[in-house]
């Protein structure tokens, strides 16, 4: 369902695109890419232009702390959208959301939120997704809840193994809630270290989970959603540390899993890493490749580069970007001391999302919307 007053889409129309794609012979997902500023939606967005893919932009609950809570995300996302003239369908959404931050943007206009009640044990997951799937439904908002746990960082929780969802209760879930998405551990983990844990990579949880939501007729109504999804391009990797990083053993989820965990039934593909190397790697090179441009801007540039130099193992924009006005994050930097390293790091994600949006068998989608 379209939100008229914001242009934009609840999770729902876009994820049914994918799959009756699918069924079509052609298995396709969306792409759910997570946000921060300004030019990091623009990026995303030009991306999804350039795929002609619906798409769906996600905001964590620390990226609703960083800008200073869901009004401002939702109004920076919809600036984006106007100043690059997106006639695309795109989902603002929480990712990762508790109960009082799934409320809050429901209240303030997103069009989709996640409730990561995870941790919980099944039934009060259910009824706290529930809960939110009560508020969202009459606002036309999409809710995505998550069964089973994923190794790695999560809800500000670290789990040492995945808790592999249970194939045979995802019906249940689906049946018990109404919610819309549910992501499902399946061995994917968060973040730039995978390596260790894709040895539990579990396919055939999405391929089980997936046929039991057909042989209960709920598959166009309801989508599973692959969380800890990034590639980790070992290009970035390397570029990051040529240019004073210092990442170790990092690996993402290899491209043909990613694409076998589609054609198994997958409908969202979520997107964080990939991204924030990008934007790491790009800011690296720049104070590189400008030796002595911070000492032009001692309140914006020289707190960003103190911070990088400090922190060689970062590749989360926020820890660099928190030191400056937040006012800046949230909107065109043309005439401000970030427009050049903006101008850098738009082009690098508009490329890498249209790639994956290809990659996962959604381009041209938007059309069928
Ligand atoms: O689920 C994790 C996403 O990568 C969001 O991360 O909570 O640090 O913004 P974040
Ligand atoms: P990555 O860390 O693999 O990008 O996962 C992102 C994610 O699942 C966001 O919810
Ligand atoms: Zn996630």
């Amino acid at each position: 369902m379209s939100n008229k007053a914001s242009n934009l889409f609840s999770m729902t129309p876009l994820l049914k695109a994918a799959e009756l794609s699918s069924l079509d012979g052609k298995p396709a997902a969306i792409g759910a890419f997570n946000v921060n500023f300004y030019t990091q939606a623009l990026g995303i967005i030009e991306g999804l232009k350039k795929a002609g893919g619906p798409g769906i932009i996600q905001a964590s609950k620390g990226a609703n702390k960083f800008q200073g809570g869901a009004e401002h995300i939702k109004a920076m996302v919809l600036q984006a959208m106007q100043d690059c003239q997106c006639t695309i369908p795109v989902a603002l959404h929480l990712d990762h959301g508790n109960s009082e931050a799934a409320s809050a943007c429901i209240e303030n206009g997103f069009s989709s939120v996640m409730i990561d009640a995870s941790h919980s044990p099944l039934e009060e997951n259910i009824q706290a997704t529930l809960e939110i799937v009560k508020k969202a439904a009459p606002k036309g908002v999409s809710v995505e809840g998550e069964y089973g746990m994923l190794a790695g960082v999560e809800e500000d929780i670290i789990h040492e193994t995945t808790t592999y969802a249970n194939p045979m209760l995802v019906p249940y879930f689906f049946d018990e809630t109404g919610a819309d998405a549910l992501a499902i551990a399946y061995g994917t983990s968060h973040g730039p270290n995978k390596g260790q844990n894709l040895s539990g990579l579990a396919i055939h949880i999405v391929d089980q989970s997936y046929k039991g939501l057909k042989a209960y007729g709920q598959n166009e109504k309801h989508f599973l959603v692959s969380h800890g999804s990034s590639t980790v391009p070992q290009d970035l990797v390397a570029e990051i540390n040529q240019y004073g990083g210092n990442l170790k053993a990092a690996r993402g989820v290899p491209m043909e899993k990613i694409k076998e965990a589609i054609a198994s039934g997958m409908r969202k593909v979520n997107i964080d890493t990939d991204l924030r190397l990008g934007i790491t790697a790009t800011f690296r090179k720049y104070f590189i490749d400008n030796p002595g441009i911070e000492n032009d801007s001692p309140n914006v540039l020289a707190p960003i580069k103190k911070v990088l130099d400090e922190n060689p193992g970062t590749i989360d924009p926020r820890d660099y970007l928190k030191v400056i006005d937040i006012k800046l994050l949230r909107k065109d930097p043309a005439g401000t001391d970030l427009e050049d390293v903006m101008a850098l790091i738009k082009p690098r994600i508009t490329a890498h999302v249209a790639m994956l949006v290809k990659e996962f068998g959604s381009a041209g989608l938007a059309s069928h919307i």
